[in-house]
């Protein structure tokens, strides 16, 4: 299993990690935690302090003790996957036989496309999306183009560069209020609602900070969408089955990093107390969301329902995979356990590379 990795979301990677190896029949797996970011001792597009990280990780094994403040509850599983961690170079440089990779990584580096990238190069079967999937859902600008395509109702809004003139002109013509994200990040890091003009170059420049830098970075700023907050998830490999919907509710303004990640701070109802017209509207849209990226395996698409629009705001190619998270909560509204539900993902891997193989 890949899991930490160089992304804002390491901690909850290392949180999933711990549970999903303590979730899987250890009678059928023999499973190895390995670390991707053992990977990037010598790539300048991750920060000093992480490179470093990737040296004492290289040179010490596992044993990588977090210096900052870890997510309220998670604190135990993150260290304890943090103790048992083995850098992913010793593994895979080796090549040490591995039969199939599960990817417990979220966000850049895990969830973008470049991953998948390096397994299809090395020829490891990986759970979830291939390259190309993964990498336009990851870029909430180039999703939101193929999903319109498809003729899926999308926030309208405005990408910008920086914050110069033109650009914050182009943000202020979206209308306020407006909610301003980072284009490839995830876990509502940056993420913020603008409703007086002159908080928005402060909102823009906040989410560029999670933004990867770059000639590529931008902004999303969208028409902000008032109502209720849905998301469902998509499982299978020929197959495909919307899984039931689920809402969920913050006393936050929005979903954003505490109310997702911090026990107490939103309430997630699975099945959603919808009409049933609803949410097979929403499970059609999460299914040809799947489609229309060609994702593989599992996908979560939220959606923001307003009571007549049904907007899309992104597809996860990795949705959230602790015990608790909202794809697992949703199988298991299906009937399916956790475990189970992790199974089933590397079998469909590895029937995915039989197919492909010569
Ligand atoms: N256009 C929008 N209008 C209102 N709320 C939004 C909008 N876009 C995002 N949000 C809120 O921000 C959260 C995170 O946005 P999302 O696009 O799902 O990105 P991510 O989950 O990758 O950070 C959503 O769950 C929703 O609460
Ligand atoms: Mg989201």
């Amino acid at each position: 299993m890949l899991t930490g990795g160089a992304s804002a979301e390491r901690d909850i990677s290392l949180a999933a990690g711990a549970q999903i190896a303590a979730s899987l029949d250890p009678a059928r797996f023999e499973i190895v935690l390995l670390d991707p970011l053992a990977f990037m001792a010598r790539n300048p597009e991750v920060t000093a302090e992480q490179r470093d990280q990737a040296q004492r990780l290289i040179k010490g094994g596992g044993r990588l003790e977090p210096d900052h403040q870890l997510p309220r509850g998670l604190e135990k599983q993150i260290e304890s996957a943090s103790r048992a961690i083995v850098p992913a170079t010793r593994v895979m440089a080796n090549a040490e036989p591995i039969d199939v990779v599960l990817i417990a990584l979220f966000g850049t580096w895990g969830e973008d496309g470049r991953i998948q990238g390096l397994l299809d190069t090395l020829g490891i079967p990986y759970t979830g999306s291939s390259v190309l999937a993964s990498a336009l859902a990851m870029d909430k600008v180039m999703a939101k183009a193929i999903l319109g395509a498809h003729g899926i109702d999308v926030p309208r809004g405005a990408v910008v560069r920086g914050t110069g003139r033109n650009d914050l002109e182009a943000a202020r013509a979206v209308g306020l209020p407006v909610f301003v994200k980072p284009v490839a990040s995830g876990s509502s890091v940056g993420a913020s609602i603008v409703e007086r003009a002159e908080d928005l170059e402060q909102a823009i420049a906040e989410a560029f900070r999670f933004e990867p830098p770059g000639p590529n970075a931008r902004v999303l700023v969208e028409e902000r969408i008032t109502g209720r907050e849905l998301t469902v998830a998509v499982i299978g490999n020929d197959d495909l089955q919307a899984l039931p919907v689920i809402e969920i509710k913050t006393k936050r303004a929005f979903f954003d990093y505490s109310a997702k990640y911090d026990a107490g701070e939103s309430e997630e109802i699975c099945p959603a107390e919808i009409p049933e017209d609803v949410a097979k509207r929403a499970q059609a849209i999460a299914l040809r969301a799947h489609a229309a990226l060609g994702c593989r395996g599992m996908s979560r698409t939220d959606l923001l329902w307003s009571g007549e629009r049904m907007a899309a705001l992104e597809v996860n190619t990795i949705p959230g995979m602790t015990a608790n998270s909202l794809l697992p909560k949703a199988a298991r509204a299906a009937g399916i356990e956790f475990g189970d539900l992790l199974a089933r993902f590397i079998d469909w891997a590895l029937d995915d590379a039989r197919r492909r193989a010569r």
